[in-house]
C-alpha cells in the first residue's frame, strides 16, 4: 500500500521519463514532487495530469518575488490541483503566498537550503548558524499563516516542538541505512525522519535511479511505518 506521506521527487530530464517513472511505480506511490528541472518542460501541466489521476502533487517552485507577483503566481498555481507549493521563507513572500492560495493548495516555506553550510551563510551576509536561521524562519512561517516548512530531518524534532500539531514539516535528505548519500549533507532514515516529527518525506534518486524503483519505494514505505 502506498503511503501518501512519501513524495517521490521526479528530478528527471523530460516529462516523458517522469511519466514512465510514475507508471513503473504504479500503486506503490501516490505522491509526487515536481521541481525546477521539469517546470520549463511543462511541469505545471504535468502536475495537472497527475492530480487528475488522483495523485498528490507537490510543486517545488520556490517562489521569491515582490508581494503582488507572489500573490498572483500563487493564485495561478492554485488552479492546477496540486497539494503543496514552496516559496522562500521570507515574511513578505510567505504572507503574499498565503493571500493568493485557494482550494486544496498548501504553502510550504523553504527555510535554509541544505546546500548552504555555515561559511556559505556568512558569505551571503547572514550572522546566524543554519539552525538559528531555520528556527527563526519557522516562527515567521507560523506568523505568516502558511501551512508548513521544508527542513532537514535533523531539525524536524526542534521544529515540531514549536509549531501547531497540524503544521507540515516536509523533509528531503532521506536515505535508507547504507544508501549512498550523494550530495545530501544532513540525512536520516525514513522512520527516523517521521518519528522526529516530519509530516512528509521527499525521496528522489534512491527511488528514481534504482534498478527496481518499485521495490525501493516499498522498502522506504515499510521503514516509515517502523
Ligand atoms: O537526494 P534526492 O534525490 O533524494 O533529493 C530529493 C530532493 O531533495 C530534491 O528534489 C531536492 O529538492 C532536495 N535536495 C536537497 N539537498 C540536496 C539535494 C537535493 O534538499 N543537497
Amino acid at each position: 500500500m502506498a503511503d501518501p506521506r512519501l513524495y517521490v521527487a521526479l528530478d528527471l530530464p523530460s516529462i516523458e521519463q517522469a511519466r514512465d517513472m510514475v507508471e513503473r511505480l504504479g500503486d506503490s506511490v501516490v505522491s509526487y514532487k515536481i521541481g525546477l528541472q521539469l517546470l520549463p518542460l511543462g511541469g505545471a501541466e504535468f502536475g495537472r495530469e497527475l492530480a487528475a489521476m488522483g495523485k498528490n502533487v507537490f510543486l517545488d517552485f520556490k517562489l521569491h518575488d515582490i508581494d503582488a507577483t507572489v500573490e498572483k503566481a500563487t493564485r495561478s498555481i492554485s488552479n492546477i490541483g496540486a497539494d503543496l507549493l514552496t516559496v522562500h521563507a521570507r515574511p513578505d513572500v510567505m504572507k503574499a503566498a498565503a493571500k493568493g492560495r485557494s482550494g486544496r493548495l498548501k504553502i510550504l516555506g523553504v527555510t535554509v537550503l541544505t546546500s548552504l553550510d555555515e561559511q556559505a551563510l556568512i558569505d551571503i551576509g547572514y550572522h546566524h548558524t543554519a539552525e538559528e536561521l531555520v528556527l527563526h524562519r519557522v516562527r515567521q512561517a507560523v506568523d505568516a499563516g502558511i501551512d508548513g516548512v521544508v527542513s532537514s530531518p535533523l531539525e524536524a524534532g526542534k521544529i515540531r516542538a514549536m509549531v501547531p500539531d497540524d503544521f507540515l514539516i516536509v523533509t528531503p535528505g532521506v536515505r535508507m541505512a547504507g544508501n549512498d548519500v550523494g550530495d545530501q549533507k544532513r540525512v536520516a532514515t525514513p522512520g527516523v525522519a517521521i518519528r522526529a516529527g516530519a509530516s512528509h518525506i521527499v525521496v528522489g534518486r534512491p527511488i528514481t535511479q534504482s534498478n527496481d524503483p518499485k521495490s525501493a519505494a516499498e522498502a522506504i514505505t515499510a521503514d516509515m511505518a517502523k
